[in-house]
């Protein structure tokens, strides 16, 4: 296939198809037959910080074309996006869309182009936490089951799109596109100011993110979760960089946290350096995730369950939960350092997207 569009819509997609991008401008210098593409970005997520600046640092190019959706309910985003993609590929239409992730952009633009006829390739295809009531699950589901090519991160995708009914020949085992943004940067990491600010050296602070609306929406989970963390991190420092979302609750919450330093959504290079110096991290993200277990930091989840086993198997991730009384004794082995080691799954090695192009340039 020589025509695709590319779908990225939320902050989580752009590090996933930078490398593709990338890797499509490779492969176009030795093709006899250029692979075009245009970028579609739908304006799910729409503050410079956390959109632009990740295009600017990743050097991926402006979109072709930004369907400017903005926020609102599952529903009006979703609608929005169908009726706004719908009319970009009635304009031009493309051979295959590339959706990444599981956002609701993933979905929408999916579902589009599946009814207008056009091949859908999934990247990141065939997780699943189980969870129903997580609207990635949902997205999830939704899209793998009109994905025509499925790009898959692990076995355990692969094992679940095979116990769907999933044709093998329709899934290709290629590692994590996010990786390759990872492991292609760490040599452009910046630290950021507010490291020198506060005298935090290596290993003497944790990074936290929090933005699942089952942890940020209601304002006494959210206080509670800050309480127990605030309280048992002993000398060191948290640094929690807030998602939109989770600024909401927290202004409304009206607290002072000693120990938590406080910032809004960092750009990627700051935020990975952090995490790589970090003593550990805890999360509700199922990307950092990933990443943690790539730079071998010990990483707690506060959910009930991952769409990312791997990470917990081979990984440095252990799922906690967002009960106190089984976060706390698993905070103050991190804090302890006493942490399992992990190891780094299966083709996670920075050159995924370039067996992605490989593989559509064939399709
Ligand atoms: C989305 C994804 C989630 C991903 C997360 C990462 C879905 C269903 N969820 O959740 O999987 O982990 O992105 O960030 O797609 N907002 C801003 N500026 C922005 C974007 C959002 O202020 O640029 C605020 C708005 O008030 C909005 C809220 O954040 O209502 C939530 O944004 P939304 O795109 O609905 O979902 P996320 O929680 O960001």
């Amino acid at each position: 296939m020589k025509k695709i569009d590319i779908i990225a819509g939320a902050r989580p997609n752009f590090m996933k198809i930078g490398p593709v991008v990338h890797a499509i401008h490779r492969y176009n210098e030795s093709a006899t037959e250029q692979i075009t593409y245009r970028l579609i970005h739908t304006g799910q997520h729409y503050d410079k910080k956390m959109s632009e600046d990740f295009f600017d640092q990743l050097n991926i190019p402006k979109p072709h074309i930004n369907l400017g959706v903005g926020s609102g309910t599952q529903a009006t985003q979703t609608a929005n996006i169908m009726m706004r993609y719908e009319e970009a590929v009635k304009a031009d239409k493309p051979e295959l869309c590339l959706v990444v992730g599981d956002v609701t952009s993933t979905m929408a633009c999916a579902i589009v182009a599946k009814k207008e006829h056009v091949k859908v390739a999934h990247i990141e295809g065939g997780i699943r936490s189980g969870d129903e009531n997580m609207p990635e699950e949902i997205n999830r589901m939704v899209t793998d089951s009109i994905t025509d090519f499925f790009f898959t991160t692990s076995n355990v995708a692969n094992e679940n799109l095979k116990a769907l009914g999933h044709a093998e020949g329709k899934v290709f085992f290629v590692g994590n596109t996010m990786i390759d943004s990872l492991l292609g940067n760490l040599d452009r990491l910046q630290k950021p100011a507010l490291v020198d600010e506060n005298n935090l050296s290596e290993k003497s602070f944790l990074v936290m993110t929090l933005h699942r609306p089952s942890n940020v929406d209601g304002m006494e989970s959210l206080r509670q979760l800050l309480e127990i963390i605030n309280s048992n991190v002993g000398d060191k420092k948290v640094i929690f960089p807030m998602h939109p979302r989770t600024k909401k609750m927290y202004d409304q919450l009206g607290m002072n946290y000693e120990n938590l330093i406080i910032t809004g959504p960092m750009s990627y290079l700051e935020f990975i350096y952090l995490i790589k110096n970090a003593l550990g991290v805890i999360t509700d993200s199922g990307g950092i995730t990933e990443e943690a277990t790539v730079l071998g930091v010990p990483c707690m989840t506060l959910r009930n369950s991952t769409e990312r086993p791997e990470t917990v198997t081979i990984g440095t991730n252990e799922i906690v939960g967002t009960n106190p009384e089984n976060i706390l004794p698993l905070l103050e082995k991190l804090i302890a350092g006493n942490w399992k080691k992990g190891g780094i799954p299966e083709l996670w090695d920075g050159k995924t997207a370039d067996r992605i192009i490989d593989i559509i340039g064939k399709l």
